[in-house]
């Protein structure tokens, strides 16, 4: 893509998920809340590199794959294309699918493993733990629960280990990291998270193993190929390669060129010491400064319970999208919870936000707007320009800064607010309706506020869909399409050429006597389904 001098260069990421199992509602989550910044970030007119992907390797993979009678590549072909899959119901623009098993990965591996090394911050010690597979992950013995069980897969015993490993030389970076996260107070969000990663820095640093031995599903430590390389050493670098444009090199210089620093890595509160400790510190000893922000949100739950395979209370994703389409299950999960905060799945609560917001507010604002403006206007927008509106407008004083509280909150990554501000326009625009009766108006000969009424709720409504477009994309082009606007907010180069940022984000724009389309519902009501709950 062509870069415009305007444009701001904005790279992110969601973590790069195991491939032991399909993927489940939590995955769903963290990318449907990135594609919506992505997206945000796009109808600003910035260059965006969203990336998502796989991680691969390890012990967790292996055994799976030897579980299920299959090769580990063919277990991980057949997972990834399963994320592949609920990306594209879910409507995720994704830019970079990263996969660690790709060749192109493993060269970017040993070219910063070397670099580390070069750097004498690798060396070989012996290391006995308890270590659960499934967080392939160390623990210590006091935060085993249950006499020996994992705090958070606490189905999952933790396995003794006593064996000869790589170390990276952590404590080497304590006071380095503390003077990043001094520097850069927004490193770590929100602000909660930021207290957790402080206190456990506080406490001291001890340098961790990178390395595994008896493990073959992994990438082979350069200089002693007996190792493989630490999934999670792996891992984090498939942020670097998803960096690569097709045609490049793979090398870290290529790959750091562009993108880099990644400008957000968006991650659940469960993987946040690796982004916000290991993984600066891995970077500051390969000489790569560290990323702008990881952001750690908060852990779903179903009915008010935690939810897991053992439990029996799981939520497919495919199963949900498939039942209430995208906008809906977007629109359910960033607008219900705050982000940062946990957050629970209910489908009566589910099915009643989106009849409330969606189907009554919004899809019948513009219903009946349209209908009246077929009836009273022609089916045209009024003879009016934003500019003719009195600035006390009831409407016009809410929609005139919107686009900038909108903004500030997709900046903070704060989708319920966003959602909420947008809303109020639209419930206060059904008020404004009720409380003009235009039909009544109409009848009394009083064309001049019949129009007014009309375009400034259009107007409003065009506003709302425009800034709702990043979490509802398609319910926003039905919207603009019934306003008269040739615009696909899920075709990047369409909205661009119709619209700028800087005009659309205006209240007022909305051109007089612009064709309207015909009125039709765009967002049905939700039944809650008799059987079959998820
Ligand atoms: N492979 C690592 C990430 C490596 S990134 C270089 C990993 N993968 S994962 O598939 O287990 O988890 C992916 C994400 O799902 C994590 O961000 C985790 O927080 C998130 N969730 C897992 N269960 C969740 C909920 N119940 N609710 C919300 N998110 C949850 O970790």
């Amino acid at each position: 893509m062509e870069v415009k001098e305007h444009q701001k260069n904005f790279a992110l990421t969601t973590p790069l998920y195991y491939v032991n199992d399909v993927p489940h509602i939590g995955s769903a989550y963290t990318t449907m809340a990135a594609d919506a910044i992505a997206r945000f970030k796009r109808l600003e007119e910035n260059a965006v590199l969203l990336i998502t992907g796989t991680d691969e390797h390890g012990q967790k993979i292996q055994r799976t794959a030897e579980e299920k009678g299959l090769s580990p590549q063919a277990q991980c072909d057949k997972i990834a294309a399963s994320f592949d899959t609920l990306w594209q119901k879910l409507n995720i623009q994704y830019d970079r699918f990263s996969r660690t098993t790709a060749e192109r990965h493993e060269a970017i591996v040993k070219e910063f493993f070397q670099r580390v090394w070069d750097n004498n911050d690798i060396y070989l010690a012996q290391k006995q733990g308890w270590y659960c597979v499934s967080c392939e992950e160390f623990k210590e013995e006091r935060e085993l629960v249950n006499g020996g069980y994992c705090p958070i897969h606490t189905n999952k015993k933790a396995e003794w280990r006593d064996e000869e490993n790589y170390f990276f030389r952590l404590s080497k970076y304590q006071s380095q990291l503390e003077a990043l996260y001094e520097k850069n107070p927004d490193f770590i969000q929100p602000s909660s998270r930021r207290k957790e990663v402080l206190n456990f820095v506080q406490q001291g640093l001890q340098d961790f193993s990178i390395s595994r031995v008896n493990l073959d599903w992994g990438i082979e430590v350069p200089p002693d190929p007996k190792h493989t390389i630490y999934v999670w050493f792996d891992a984090l670098l498939g942020y670097v390669t998803a960096l690569l444009d097709p045609d490049d090199e793979p090398t870290l210089e290529n790959a750091l060129s562009r993108w880099w620093p990644i400008n957000v890595h968006l991650i659940g509160k469960d993987i946040l010491r690796f982004h916000a400790v290991y993984w600066p510190a891995m970077l500051m000893s390969a000489g790569v400064t560290p990323p702008e922000k990881v952001f750690g949100h908060g852990f779903l739950t179903k009915d008010g319970h935690k939810m897991g395979k053992s439990l029996g209370n799981t939520l497919d994703p495919i199963a949900l999208v498939e039942r209430y389409g995208a906008d809906a299950v977007r629109y359910y999960f960033l607008r219900e919870i705050e982000f940062g905060q946990d957050g629970d799945f209910n489908e009566t609560r589910f099915v009643n936000v989106l009849n409330s917001d969606l189907a009554n507010d919004f899809g019948n604002l513009l219903n009946r707007t349209l209908k009246m403006a077929k009836k009273y206007c022609n089916n045209e927008t009024p003879n009016l320009k934003g500019e003719d509106i009195a600035e006390d407008h009831p409407l016009k004083q809410i929609g005139e800064n919107l686009s900038d509280r909108v903004t500030l909150a997709y900046n903070n990554l704060s989708f319920s607010q966003a959602c909420s501000e947008i809303i109020h326009l639209v419930s206060r625009s059904n008020k404004y309706i009720d409380e003009q009766a235009p039909w009544s108006l109409y009848k009394q000969g009083e064309q001049k506020q019949v129009e007014e009424v009309i375009y400034t709720v259009l107007e409003s409504i065009r506003l709302s869909a425009y800034l709702l477009s990043p979490i509802t994309p398609t319910l926003s082009t039905q919207i603009y399409q019934q306003i008269g606007f040739n615009v696909d907010f899920n075709n990047p180069t369409s909205f661009h050429q119709e619209l700028s940022f800087q005009t659309h984000r205006c209240w007022g724009i909305l051109p007089p006597l612009q064709l309207l389309g015909k009125a039709k519902p765009v967002f049905l009501r939700l039944e809650l389904p008799e059987e079959n709950p998820l």
